[in-house]
């Protein structure tokens, strides 16, 4: 497929490059296409709602109508002749208009978008997650002309986020007769599309009026990023900020071109002004990863070039510290340096906490125990689905809630839970796991056992080393076995009847 450039030059003049001869539309015409308007004439009847959404659109100001978007190589995978004696003979389309296609005309944004964690978000394959929708949840049942064994879970489920693999279905021909329905409609934010690129634009910009304004709601973001086990929808809608944007939403100049904050709007920041739009020192980014400085997904949080290195991805040379600084860059619109420090403070507290009293000991005794559960199989046994929440909900939801100003998040549906579950259902597994295996015949499975309990028993006497480097222990854990500190109880007691007394001294 051709592709290259077109700019914007002051004024809006277009200065297209043609890169090889193709089929495909390489810039927007100055007016609309006698092919588009064949495309028009036509859908007009069998799909109003299309192409009134798209004449609603500043596609159709600058010309650029189905034929620029939807035109093909005849080369394409999935390039099929279409009403030939309308549109023309020789002139092939795709139903699929990927991230490579946009680029014809938006490079900049498909570069940034494919170099983010976005465009990989259909690797998630063989992850532990799948296992669940695929085994767990699913079956092999879900048969199609181009599939066969797929679990109905995770196509609804898993895919409508993640992406699928985009199958094309073919007579015996060889000619397209379209896409096959296991994999499409499918707008996941990393699909993997037949031309080989990655993602969808439309996973944003709802189709077919790609309106900026449409994208800077939450709610665009809030599709994906909400539930038990990433709620950012949820944290945002009861934050300050998701307040004031509610209440302010006539002010907020969504549709405006230009969308700085401090500058086109004030009244609060939404998920794109944080995470994308430009500022007064930054332009728009599509790599959504570009301004975080912890990676919250994992089990243990790393930072986010540690996760970018994984999966092969040029932010892996973008350190931490430098993306915190773009993310401050943007509170700076609205907030003092030291109150933004401060909020940073009261975060990587939190991470902190999370890391070295919970998930670090939690994922090590985890790895302890495995040789000795009942059912060498994931998710077979309770424990499994114990762990899983603490960390990849619970943990999550405190850790996400803590970096968005959602407190209810962090405590009663993050720390709380992941407290209560570690003391009340993690250990106690652990310990029956522990009983019913020390005095074992087994010699493999009883030297398992007492490594367990000795790391166990390190743990809730705050002696398990966090980090070999400076010998840091996970701590807070004393109180479960009675043994808090003298000094710790001294000073909880003075807390007790100073809380008492404040409120005797209410008249
Ligand atoms: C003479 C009528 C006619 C013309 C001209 C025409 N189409 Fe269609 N097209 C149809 C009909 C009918 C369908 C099936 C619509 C339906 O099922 O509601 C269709 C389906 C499609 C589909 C969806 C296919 C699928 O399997 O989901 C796309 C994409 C499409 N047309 C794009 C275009 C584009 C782009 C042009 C111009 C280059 C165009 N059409 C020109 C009649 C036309
Ligand atoms: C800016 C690019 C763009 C323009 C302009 C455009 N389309 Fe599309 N169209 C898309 C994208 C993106 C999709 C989603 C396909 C996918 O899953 O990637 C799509 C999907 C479709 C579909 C199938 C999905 C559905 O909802 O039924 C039809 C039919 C279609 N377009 C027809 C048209 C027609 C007719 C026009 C002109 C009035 C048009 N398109 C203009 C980008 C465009
Ligand atoms: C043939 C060239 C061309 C193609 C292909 C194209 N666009 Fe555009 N797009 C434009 C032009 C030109 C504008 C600027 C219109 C304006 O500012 O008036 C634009 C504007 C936009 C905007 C800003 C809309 C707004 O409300 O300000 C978005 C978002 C967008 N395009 C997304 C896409 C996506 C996604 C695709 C692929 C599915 C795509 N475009 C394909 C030429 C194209
Ligand atoms: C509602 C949309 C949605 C559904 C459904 C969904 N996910 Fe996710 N998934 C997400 C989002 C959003 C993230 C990123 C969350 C974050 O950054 O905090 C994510 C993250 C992940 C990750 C971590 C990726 C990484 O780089 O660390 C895996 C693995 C994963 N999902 C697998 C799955 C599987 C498998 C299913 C089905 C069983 C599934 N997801 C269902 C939206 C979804
Ligand atoms: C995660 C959501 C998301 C995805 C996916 C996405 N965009 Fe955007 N896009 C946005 C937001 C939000 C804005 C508005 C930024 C701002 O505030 O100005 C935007 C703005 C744009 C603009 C307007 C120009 C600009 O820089 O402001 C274009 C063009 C565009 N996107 C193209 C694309 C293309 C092409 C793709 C696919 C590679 C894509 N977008 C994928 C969210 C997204
Ligand atoms: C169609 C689903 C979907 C939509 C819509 C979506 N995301 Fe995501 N997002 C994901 C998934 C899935 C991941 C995890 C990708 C991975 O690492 O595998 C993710 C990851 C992220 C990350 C972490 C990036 C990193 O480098 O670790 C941020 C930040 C993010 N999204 C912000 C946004 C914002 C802001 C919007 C809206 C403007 C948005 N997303 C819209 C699915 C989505
Ligand atoms: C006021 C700015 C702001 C707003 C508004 C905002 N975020 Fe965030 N977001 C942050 C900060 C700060 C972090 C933590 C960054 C870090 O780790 O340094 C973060 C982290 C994230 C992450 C990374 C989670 C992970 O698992 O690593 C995702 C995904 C995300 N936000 C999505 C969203 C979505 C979706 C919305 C809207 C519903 C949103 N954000 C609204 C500032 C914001
Ligand atoms: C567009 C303006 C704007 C931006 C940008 C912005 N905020 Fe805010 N922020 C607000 C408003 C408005 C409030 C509510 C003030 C109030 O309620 O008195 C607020 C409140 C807060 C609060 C207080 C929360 C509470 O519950 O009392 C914190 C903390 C905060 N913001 C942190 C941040 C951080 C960190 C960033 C950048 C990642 C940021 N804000 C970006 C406008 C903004």
């Amino acid at each position: 497929m051709s592709r290259k450039i077109w700019a914007l030059i002051a004024g809006a003049a277009l200065l297209s490059l043609q890169g090889v001869s193709t089929a495909s539309v390489d810039a927007p015409p100055k007016e609309l296409s006698k092919e588009t308007k064949a495309c028009v004439a036509c859908h007009k009847k069998h799909n109003p709602g299309i192409v009134q959404q798209w004449g609603d659109s500043k596609h159709y100001g600058a010309s650029v109508g189905c034929y620029e978007c939807h035109a093909a190589d005849a080369s394409d995978v999935d390039a099929f002749i279409h009403e030939p004696k309308k549109v023309g003979e020789g002139k092939p389309i795709s139903i699929i208009v990927s991230p490579k296609d946009c680029s014809n005309c938006h490079e900049k944004e498909v570069k940034e978008y494919t170099q983010s964690h976005h465009a990989q978000g259909g690797r998630i394959l063989g992850s532990m997650d799948n296992l669940l929708a695929e085994v767990v949840e699913g079956n092999t049942a879900f048969t199609t002309a181009g599939t066969s064994g797929e679990s109905a879970a995770v196509v609804n489920g898993c895919w409508q986020c993640h992406g699928t693999e985009v199958k094309v279905l073919k007579n015996e021909k060889g000619e397209v007769t379209g896409l096959d329905p296991a994999t499409w409609p499918n707008t996941g934010i990393g699909r993997l599309n037949p031309d080989g690129s990655r993602g969808s634009c439309t996973a944003c910009h709802s189709r077919h009026n790609f309106s900026v304004a449409l994208a800077r709601q939450p709610e665009s973001c809030g599709k994906c990023h909400m539930g038990p086990d990433h709620p950012q929808y949820e944290i945002y809608i009861e934050s300050k900020h998701g307040i004031a944007f509610r209440a302010n939403v006539d002010k907020m100049n969504l549709d405006n071109p230009k969308w700085i904050a401090g500058e086109d709007y004030d009244a609060a920041p939404t998920c794109a002004t944080c995470h994308m739009s430009a500022t007064r020192e930054q332009s728009v980014t599509h790599d959504v990863g570009l301004r975080i400085s912890w990676t919250n997904r994992p089990a243990i949080s790393v930072r986010p070039e540690i996760s970018d290195a994984k999966m092969g991805l040029p932010g892996a040379k973008v350190k931490w510290d430098e993306r915190r600084d773009n993310m401050k860059d943007v509170c700076s619109a609205c907030h003092s340096e030291a109150f933004i420090d401060g909020f940073y403070v009261q975060y990587d507290g939190l991470i902190h906490l999370y890391n070295t009293k919970f998930a670090i000991p939690g994922l090590a005794l985890y790895n302890a125990a495995k040789p000795l559960f009942k059912r060498q199989v994931k998710f077979a046994n309770e424990i499994d689905f114990v762990w899983f929440e603490i960390w990849h909900h619970e943990g999550r939801r405190a850790r996400h809630g803590a970096s968005m100003q959602g407190p209810d998040w962090t405590h009663w549906h993050g720390t709380y839970e992941v407290g209560k579950h570690f003391y009340t259902e993690y250990v106690p597994l652990l310990e029956e796991l522990i009983e019913a295996n020390i005095h074992s015949k087994d010699a493999d499975r009883k030297k398992v056992a007492e490594e367990l309990k000795a790391m166990l028993d390190k743990v809730l006497s705050d002696e398990f080393v966090v980090n070999e480097e400076t010998g840091e222990k996970s701590t807070g854990h004393k109180w479960f076995i009675g043994e808090m500190s003298d000094e710790e109880k001294a000073a909880r007691k003075k807390e007790i009847s100073d809380f008492k007394n404040r409120y005797q001294s209410v008249k």
